[in-house]
């Protein structure tokens, strides 16, 4: 172990409103965190209030990136133009790698009152941007779960260190190889993850307070890390958050609304193409 990463910037997430009136918090993906490469949007959803987010995200298109969408709790509709359909209940996640496009509608439901996730965009290199969509929907009981007592940590993708054993998160064959997993910290404990050097990486504390490399990381923060290895993470009295890292792609970013390319010109061809229903 050396280079241990530091907190770069801590940004505390914004109430926006998207698809058809959904009341959620955005970090990454507005003001003047656009971007972080390979990321491009974050957004923590859900509250007790259904009016909040009942009319959901009805039919949109998406180009030339993934969308990750992980529920803690409640239910996730979702119905696409390849004709696949399902529900997403707590604890799952699904990767969806738009590619050349998909067309879809993502409708949140509650669940014994409650609804709550993420979704992250990723975007993907010139490479993939029009590959064939294709979806990895991960059920509850398929995300492993690595036990270090004291923290617990659900592996949706990369790696976690328990004894000897690696834990490998089901998330496979992703562009930016990455990382993301829920760490949940008890009272007084302590974690260290090795996280790439050169890889992005941040952590967004979504229950109690978290010590993220040494800095106070409060509930709804987004927590950016310096380049280096390993980050450590505890917490005094309990905490929970996510912990996210990816290779950054190193392209120019084209961008409007639900198609991401390199340029305005295939921003202009995606736009054409969802029109003629070339999606
Ligand atoms: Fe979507």
């Amino acid at each position: 172990m050396s280079n241990p990463r530091t907190v770069s910037r801590v940004v505390r997430s914004q109430v926006a409103s998207d698809g058809a009136g959904v009341k959620l918090r955005r970090s990454i993906g507005m003001g003047d965190i656009s971007e972080l490469d390979p990321f491009l949007l974050l957004d923590n959803f859900g509250t007790e209030n259904p009016d909040d987010y009942i009319a959901g995200f009805p039919e949109h298109p998406h180009r030339g990136f993934e969308t990750v969408t992980y529920m803690i709790a409640g239910q996730m509709r979702h119905k696409d133009s390849t004709g696949a359909e399902g529900v997403l209940g707590p604890g799952s996640v699904q990767w969806m790698t738009a590619g050349r496009g998909i067309v879809h509608s993502e409708m949140p439901e509650q669940r014994e009152g409650e609804m709550s996730g993420f979704q992250l965009w990723v975007n993907l290199p010139a490479k993939d941007k029009m590959c064939p969509p294709r979806y990895q929907n991960i059920d509850p009981g398929d995300v492993p779960i690595a036990d270090l007592g004291d923290v617990q940590i659900r592996v949706l993708a990369g790696q976690v260190l328990v004894g000897g054993d690696e834990v490998h998160g089901p998330i496979s064959k992703v562009s930016v190889d990455p990382v993301y997993i829920d760490v949940t910290l008890s009272a007084g404990s302590r974690y260290t993850h090795d996280i790439e050097p050169g890889h992005t990486a941040f952590a967004y504390v979504f229950q109690g307070n978290v010590n993220v490399a040494g800095t106070a990381v409060e509930q709804h923060h987004l927590a950016i890390l310096s380049d280096g290895g390993e980050v450590e993470l505890s917490s005094e009295n309990g905490g929970r958050l996510i912990l996210v890292a990816g290779r950054p792609i190193g392209e120019p970013v084209a961008r409007h609304g639900p198609f991401v390319m390199n340029t305005f010109e295939e921003i202009q061809q995606a736009v054409q193409d969802y029109q003629n229903g070339n999606f």
